[in-house]
């Protein structure tokens, strides 16, 4: 038995916040940012917009997409790094407006690797029998961890949300996922307050992301050419068996190594940083909404999706979709 992604969704806020839109808010100009980002522009969740809100658009795009009910759905996984509430879970909480009752339902946190974490999670689900039809969800309101007077993350990151549904079939599928963490590197990005030291450690400063971001970034390029290399051996495939490279979406410079690894032409690598910025768990999910319905990628293509973020965590996805 496998698990296949059978519909994907996506969405993104209205509201925009350009680069020009920034350089008025911290000292930093549009080329900095596209120089050394390529992001161009952020989507930013509305005042009373919150995560399940872009996670319920998303997945109801996904379900349409693969022509599914939610009634058909028998486990949902939310992959965020900023739910709603301290609990129920911003999974709990979407099962609520699809009006979903009594299967499993739960977060997991993996920050920007969440999505590729929670796909390898409901892969063991459906692959076991555990689950049929699942909803895996990306989803953040990434902007409302932002201080934004601090130019070297305020310029980086953005909200939105995908979804895929992934079914039990016969025919691959999803072929491997390998997920990776190492916590001795939790203080070149985090979020360093937190319930457990108390609200007063998310008031007093220390609330927002905070990164070493020259750091993250030679660690995040090795690391993911690492895990390339691991995805391809354990598939016994060859760099060239690879139709499209579906990275996680901080910086085209990354991606750019990346595709470097895999011999690629940017051609076949999914690229929309530009569009939204890093929207952690939500980008992977995104982009691949993004490629099916320009329809660029095409049913029997070979995937390869990978993420990195804080934590660190990292993982990668193979699949023929
Ligand atoms: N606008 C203008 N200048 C900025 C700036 C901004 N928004 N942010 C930082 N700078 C300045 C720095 O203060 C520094 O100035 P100095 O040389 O006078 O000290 C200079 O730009 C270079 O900073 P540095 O951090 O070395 O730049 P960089 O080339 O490493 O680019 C990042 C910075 C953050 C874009 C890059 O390190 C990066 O992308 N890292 C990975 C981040 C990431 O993807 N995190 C999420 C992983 S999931």
């Amino acid at each position: 038995m496998y698990s296949r992604i059978t519909g994907t969704g996506g969405y993104l806020p209205d509201k925009v916040l350009t680069n020009a839109d920034l350089e008025k808010i911290v000292d930093t100009t549009d080329q900095w940012i596209r120089e050394r980002t390529g992001i161009s522009k952020r989507h930013v969740a509305a005042e009373g917009q919150f995560t399940v809100d872009l996670a319920e658009h998303a997945a109801r795009r996904a379900l349409e997409a693969a022509g599914r009910d939610a009634q058909d759905v028998d486990l949902i996984i939310v992959a965020t790094t900023t739910p709603d509430r301290v609990f129920p879970s911003t999974a709990c909480l979407l099962q609520k407006r699809l009006d979903r009752h009594g299967c499993a339902a739960f977060d997991i946190q993996a920050v920007c690797t969440g999505f590729v974490y929670a796909l390898g999670i409901a892969d063991k689900f459906v692959r076991t029998g555990a689950a049929r039809c699942a909803l895996v969800v990306g989803a953040e309101t990434l902007t409302r961890l932002l201080d934004w007077n601090d130019r070297s993350t305020c310029v980086l990151f953005g909200d939105g949300a995908g979804a895929v549904v992934l079914e039990a079939s016969e025919e691959p599928g999803i072929l491997s996922t390998h997920l990776h963490a190492d916590g001795a590197y939790e203080h070149l990005l985090t979020v360093p307050g937190g319930v457990s030291q108390g609200y007063d450690s998310l008031t007093d400063g220390h609330g927002y992301v905070t990164m070493k971001g020259n750091e993250v970034f030679k660690v995040a390029v090795n690391t993911l050419g690492r895990i390339v290399d691991e995805t391809l051996e354990a598939n016994k495939l060859e760099k060239s068996d690879i139709d499209w490279l579906i990275p996680h979406q901080a910086n085209i410079r990354i991606i750019q190594a990346t595709a470097r690894k895999l011999g690629m032409s940017m051609d076949h690598v999914v690229v929309t940083v530009d569009e939204h910025g890093n929207t952690s768990s939500a980008s992977v999910p995104m982009a691949l909404d993004v490629a099916v319905r320009d329809g660029r990628i095409k049913p029997g293509e070979m995937l390869l999706m990978e993420a990195f973020g804080g934590g660190f965590t990292w993982g990668s996805v193979l699949l023929k979709f």
